[in-house]
């Protein structure tokens, strides 16, 4: 496939693997038993976080929400945002955004035929490239509120200014009503799952992009101008799990913090 480099694994496809989708490569396979050995949750860490996506895609749909932007999308290959919104909603329209040529392609081969929505390759910190796309102003209205979605792509961004001005020129384009979803790891209070998950954020510099994990005081900082919805900024299972929580009290659910804040 063009563009695609087969010597990295990337972490569209190496995600894609762990949460058990079926568009990855030897080189990815590798560089994810690596990881799950040096922390074994990271598996259930990664289904933990799509299921929150899906969970918070449908809160945003039945609060009325219409329009999805999912900024750093990745593999649709385990269920897309477009059929989680839809199962609440037909109406919704989605766009979707990635860096990755792969996921990027992939998508395209999936969305086929998917009237109302469509994947843009773009990094989404370019935020005018993104929003002035001619798919995103065919699909998404800015005048009406769009839920912002950036699950475990914010922590591709090195710099935490970059990081936290994108947040902030994406909600400054949307309306009241609007919704942020938000996922980023952090290193949690246990030192020992710390030093595991420091493991694999070291092993990320061998990827196509490096992860970086952050604290909670910093990630709580990007909701400051929006009203946090219950219960707030927790681990991804604890976010309104229903009976939906992959693990009990494992010490995995200390890798990712979630939450969904409201634009007033
Ligand atoms: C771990 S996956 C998360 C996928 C999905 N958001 C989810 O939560 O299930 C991270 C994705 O973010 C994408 N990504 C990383 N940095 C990005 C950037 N600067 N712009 C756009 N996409 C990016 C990667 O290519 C990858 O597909």
């Amino acid at each position: 496939m063009p563009g695609v480099d087969l010597s990295r694994a990337s972490p569209s496809r190496v995600y894609d693997y762990l949460i058990g989708g079926g568009y990855n490569f030897a080189v990815d396979r590798e560089w994810a038993a690596e990881a799950i050995r040096r922390m074994p949750w990271i598996r259930a860490a990664a289904r933990s976080n799509r299921a929150f996506l899906g969970r918070a895609v449908r809160m945003c749909a039945e609060e009325g929400v219409r329009q999805f932007l999912d900024l750093g999308s990745g593999i649709p290959t385990v269920q897309s945002v477009h059929e989680m919104a839809r199962a609440v909603a037909p109406d919704c329209n989605v766009v979707y955004v990635d860096n990755e040529a792969v996921a990027v392609a992939h998508s395209q081969l999936t969305l086929e035929g998917a009237d109302g929505t469509a994947i843009i390759e773009s990094d989404m910190c370019d935020v005018d490239h993104v929003l002035g796309h001619p798919d995103t102003r065919r699909l998404l209205d800015l005048d009406q509120p769009v839920a912002l979605l950036m699950t475990a792509s914010l922590y591709y961004i090195p710099d935490p200014d970059l990081a936290a001005r994108t947040v902030a020129r994406y909600l400054d384009a949307v309306p009241s009503g609007s919704y942020l979803v938000l996922s980023h790891a952090t290193l949690g209070q246990d030192q020992r799952d710390a030093m595991k998950l420091g493991g694999v954020l070291e092993m990320t510099k061998t990827l196509t992009s490096s992860a970086t994990a952050r604290t909670p005081e910093w990630i709580s900082a990007l909701l400051a101008d929006l009203d946090v919805v219950e219960p707030g900024l927790v681990y991804t299972s604890f976010w309104r799990p229903g009976g939906l929580r992959v693990l009990d009290e494992t010490p995995w659910h200390d890798s990712v913090l979630a939450a969904v804040g409201r634009k007033p």
